[in-house]
């Protein structure tokens, strides 16, 4: 897909996992010692939190993400059978402490020097949201963190992208957002937002409504769509 500039956007506004903060590689070296079962695990273990979030949704059973992530794991290690409650603890600890994929401070200091609002919409619990961006040291260059737990629906409920909105008191196409999952592209593409697909490992698109205006590999990319 052509990259095309980003129209008078006012904020920048990123999902967190997968996005700003990587998953994979760290959840990967933390569960090395199960070897041939560390990579089905971070899978597993991602795919049912997002389940989870969208079935609770459903359900209108809300629990916060800290909670169903923690469940997610339990049902990933038991299909897997694996045993171990120190690993389980360790892997839990990463969302506390998660690092940032490796161009993200520079390219939201980048934003903050252009004078642009940037800022974190997640379904992170506000405590994990915290901690994550405290360690990373990103607290100077994000003007926000917002958290689903404030309404108590998970992504992509068009109610989370509203609620972003109207804090910022902008009207959706004012805001360009940016994330690695291309079902929150496609929420936040249908809700009216101006979102770029940051496809960091070429997925193939999703059959969902709501189009992606841009798609690129990284989020240094998306300094290409300023100048575009
Ligand atoms: C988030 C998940 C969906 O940060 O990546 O909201």
């Amino acid at each position: 897909m052509a990259a095309i500039p980003l129209n008078g956007a006012k904020a920048f506004i990123f999902d967190a996992y997968g996005t700003l903060f990587d998953l994979i590689n760290p959840v990967a070296a933390r569960a090395a010692r199960l070897g041939s079962k560390a990579g089905p695990l971070s899978e597993l273990w991602r795919r049912k939190q997002l389940e989870y979030s969208w079935l609770r949704s459903l359900m209108e059973e809300y629990s916060d993400f800290w909670t169903l992530t923690g469940e997610a794991l339990d049902y990933a290690m038991d299909s897997l059978d694996i045993h171990d409650p120190a690993l389980r603890a360790d892997l839990m600890e990463l969302y506390l402490s998660i690092p940032t994929y490796e161009e993200v401070p520079e390219v939201l200091s980048n934003l903050k020097a252009r004078g642009l609002k940037t800022g974190i919409l997640s379904n992170g619990s506000p405590l994990m949201l915290t901690s994550a961006v405290n360690c990373a040291g990103l607290t100077q260059n994000l003007d926000f963190v917002l958290s689903v737990d404030e309404i108590k629906v998970f992504k992509p409920s068009p109610r989370v992208y509203n609620m972003a909105a109207e804090r910022l008191r902008l009207v959706p196409n004012e805001i360009a957002f940016f994330s690695s999952n291309a079902w929150d592209i496609s929420g936040a593409a249908s809700f009216g937002f101006q979102a770029v697909w940051c496809n960091r490992n070429n997925a193939p698109r999703e059959r969902l409504p709501g189009l992606p205006m841009a798609e690129i590999s990284n989020l240094r990319d998306a300094l290409t769509l300023l100048e575009g």
